[in-house]
């Protein structure tokens, strides 16, 4: 099977991360930050190396880097953390349910909010968010990069401006990290919100919330942390603040390992080398007339591209290039709001989102199925 669905987990993991997972469950099985036993003293050198080297990544402070199980949490952590009845917050017309339920549900609970149309024109799309801002305005969440259109977004500029008016900027990168680079202090990014298990290529279950300490957060979960166990409340301080209860020891250590293959591949070598794979599939589709592809020549995208056989569902299509031997997912991508914004409700698209596992290969294999789906189906 080859798998065009990385987007929502990267697989296959480097053999690196394979062996680092598995070297955490043979040696490093205590709970970190727990005991004075060398068990536990073991696991938690290697979760605290993980924790400097996705700080470093990203330009952030070890204590600002918090372990989280995965995007969803590191979203929740930081928007329900922020925003408190009578604040506003923008988010984008692109926005995973990530985003979109978390917001939605503060709603009810006296939050404002605002959804900023995403333009093909990044100039566009921050006057679109400038014009949302209102006296009231606590936070901007945003995509870095749509994981249905794989439109990247001009975060840099949206950092820029929430900086300029004290805004907090909370940036959804789970399509975007790994895959392009990003420095949350030169990007004016608060809250770097990030799904390890995909372009980081950790284990599943890992994820990142990485500040930049300017916005403190609620915690919204309260627990065990290691630390001042008689205090009722939980600790203030940044990692245990948000981290109660035992860490993904294996993940983390997964991690650490997935960004040094991020690092050797090089991050631009990726980007070009899925790119490239992108673009073979988009030549091949464009000379099958039946196929549309959602893109627009003036936007920049993530190395995903999403399309449609004219008139056949696309969880047929998908369940046919499954049957072929290619997997990719079919229907909304759990963003409502985004298939919504480019018109493809009720029943959604198909998604290619390759890895730097892949090959062009495999690519004119899937390009072949997809000339027999357009025949068969
Ligand atoms: C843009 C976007 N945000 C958030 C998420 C949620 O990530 P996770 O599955 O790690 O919670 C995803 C997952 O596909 C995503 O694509």
């Amino acid at each position: 099977m080859v798998n065009f669905d990385n987007a929502a987990t990267t697989f296959p993991k480097p053999y690196s991360v394979r062996r680092a997972a598995a070297a955490a469950l043979r040696d490093y099985g205590g709970n970190p930050g727990r005991s004075g036993h060398d068990i536990s003293l073991a696991a938690s050198e290697q979760v605290y190396n993980a924790r400097e080297k996705a700080a470093a990544f990203f330009g952030a402070e070890p204590e600002d880097t918090v372990f989280t199980l995965n995007c969803t949490h590191a979203l929740n952590f930081a928007v329900k953390g922020i925003l408190k009845p009578g604040d506003h917050v923008i988010i984008s017309s692109m926005e995973h349910n990530s985003v979109f339920r978390p917001v939605y549900a503060l709603a009810s609970k006296g939050v404002m909010y605002s959804i900023a149309p995403v333009s093909a024109d990044s100039s566009i799309t921050l006057k679109n968010i400038m014009r949302e801002i209102t006296p009231f305005t606590r936070a901007v969440v945003f995509t870095m990069g749509s994981n249905v259109t794989g439109q990247l977004m001009p975060f840099a500029g949206i950092g820029r401006l929430c900086a300029e008016r004290g805004i907090c900027f909370i940036a959804d990168g789970a399509q975007a990290c790994g895959v392009v680079p990003i420095d949350i202090g030169k990007d004016n990014i608060n809250f770097l919100c990030c799904a390890a298990h995909k372009g980081l290529y950790a284990a599943a279950g890992t994820g990142l919330l990485v500040s930049d300490g300017k916005f403190r957060l609620r915690p919204i979960i309260e627990g065990g942390t290691g630390s001042t166990s008689l205090d009722p409340e939980q600790p203030d301080i940044l990692p245990d603040a948000l981290e109660s209860g035992t860490i993904n020891t294996v993940g983390a250590i997964s991690l650490s390992a997935g960004i040094d293959f991020v690092k050797n591949t090089g991050i631009g070598n990726i980007f070009s080398h899925e790119s490239e794979l992108c673009a073979i599939f988009i030549s091949e589709m464009k000379k099958i007339k039946e196929v549309k592809i959602y893109r627009s020549d003036e936007a920049k995208y993530l190395p995903i591209v999403l399309f449609n056989i004219e008139g056949v569902l696309p969880e047929k299509t998908a369940g046919f290039l499954n049957s072929r031997g290619y997997a990719l997912r079919a229907g909304l991508h759990c963003a409502g709001l985004a298939h919504r914004t480019i018109g493809t409700l009720p029943d959604g698209a198909v998604r290619f989102a390759p890895s730097v596992f892949n090959t062009a290969d495999e690519v004119m294999g899937l390009c072949r199925a997809v000339a027999q789906a357009v025949k068969t189906l």
